[in-house]
Parts: C-alpha cells; sequence; structure tokens
C-alpha cells in the first residue's frame, strides 16, 4: 500500500503569523508530499513498500546504496511528526510534571533547556532539525543534518523543529534565530512532546 502525505493537524493559517499559510502551503503541499511521492516511487515493487515507515528508515539507514530511500522516507516521517510538534497558541513551558523533572534533571531548568534547543537550531550548519530526544532514558537536545533522525540512532523523539530553508525563508528570509525563537515561543506544541514521553514510558513498562 503506497504511503499517503498526512493531512495537517490544522488549518493552514491557524499558524500565522509566526507560520504563514504560504509557507504550510509550500512546505505541506509541495515539499512533504515530494517527499512522500518519491519515497513511493523509489520503494514500488520491492519488498520495503509493505513496510513501515519506521521500518524503512531503521533498515536503510546503514545502507549507502538506499540512501535515496533513507531519505526520502525519513524526511516523510520528519515532516507528519514536525506538524504535531507544533499548534496555535503554542510555546511557552510544558507542564506535565514527568516532562518538567526530566527537563530539570538533565538540564537544571527549562530556561537551560530552551537555550539548548535554540542554539542546535541556529548552528544545524546547512539543511537540518533540531530535536529533544529520549537516549537511553535520558533527555537529551540534538541535531540532525539532512535527512537524519532519532529513530535511525534508536533514540525516542518527543518533538521537532525544521530548520531547512524551506521552513522558514517566506517568513522569516534568512533570519533563523528568529523563526527559532517563534517556534519555541508561540508554536511548540509541550503537550505533543509529553504524550511522546508517556507513550515511551508506557511501553517500556508493559
Ligand atoms: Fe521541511
Amino acid at each position: 500500500m503506497a504511503f499517503e502525505l498526512s493531512p495537517l493537524p490544522y488549518a493552514k493559517d491557524a499558524l500565522a503569523p509566526h507560520m504563514s499559510a504560504e509557507t504550510i502551503e509550500y512546505h505541506h503541499d509541495k515539499h512533504h508530499r515530494a517527499y512522500v511521492d518519491t519515497l513511493n516511487e523509489l520503494v514500488a515493487g520491492t519488498a520495503l513498500a509493505e513496510r513501515s515507515l519506521e521500518d524503512i528508515i531503521s533498515i536503510t539507514s546503514k545502507d549507502a546504496a538506499k540512501a535515496s530511500i533513507f531519505n526520502n522516507a525519513a524526511q516523510t516521517w520528519n515532516h507528519d511528526f514536525f506538524w504535531r510538534s507544533m499548534r496555535p497558541n503554542g510555546g511557552g513551558e510544558p507542564t506535565d510534571g514527568d516532562l518538567l523533572s526530566r527537563i530539570d534533571r538533565a538540564f537544571g531548568g527549562f530556561d537551560k533547556l530552551r537555550e539548548a534547543f535554540a542554539e542546535a537550531a541556529k548552528t544545524e550548519f546547512g539543511s537540518g532539525w533540531a530535536w529533544i530526544i529520549l537516549d537511553r532514558g535520558k533527555l537529551k537536545v540534538i541535531k540532525t543534518s539532512n535527512a537524519d533522525n532519532p529513530i535511525a540512532h534508536h533514540q525516542v523523539p518527543l518533538v521537532a523543529c525544521d530548520v531547512w530553508e524551506h521552513a522558514y525563508y517566506i517568513d522569516y528570509r534568512n533570519r533563523r534565530p528568529d523563526f527559532v525563537a517563534a517556534f519555541l515561543d508561540h508554536l511548540i506544541d509541550w503537550e505533543y512532546a509529553a504524550q511522546n514521553l508517556a507513550h515511551h514510558v508506557a511501553r517500556k513498562a508493559a
């Protein structure tokens, strides 16, 4: 069965003015769709076509001959995750107790986490992603290049910011730090991060 472009979890203009409908129109309907369409073309008629997106990412991540499949599968997954990492009237600080205590343990407070995330997002050279992840149970901020993602490294992603230029150039031109600040102050969905954390904790306990 072919992979499909997941619909946005909100209206295209729901994140304005921090992310415009025009940005989302291009980013979701053109960039994201192109990754999904290319992935379908690349795996058509192969055994991979029957696997989950996560399986394809894991299987192809260490195989240089399958780099195109990895890139398009990971970007399909990353963008699904990115759209869900934001919500209208997002931003601010998390309220979930487990997430907050892990932030305190790993970073010594929310402000330090925010600083680390902003730094990772700003300093990723070229195209890539900033993430908050669990790595063997420990909360970390990481950045990845191009399509690379935490699943390929057996890490658990909680929330992500796309820092490819296509994510911000229409609204912010070259000012990536302003986009990252808007993401953290107005867009990031901490409830989604808390849900991903709770889901992982429940799965480990099962
Ligand atoms: Fe993107």
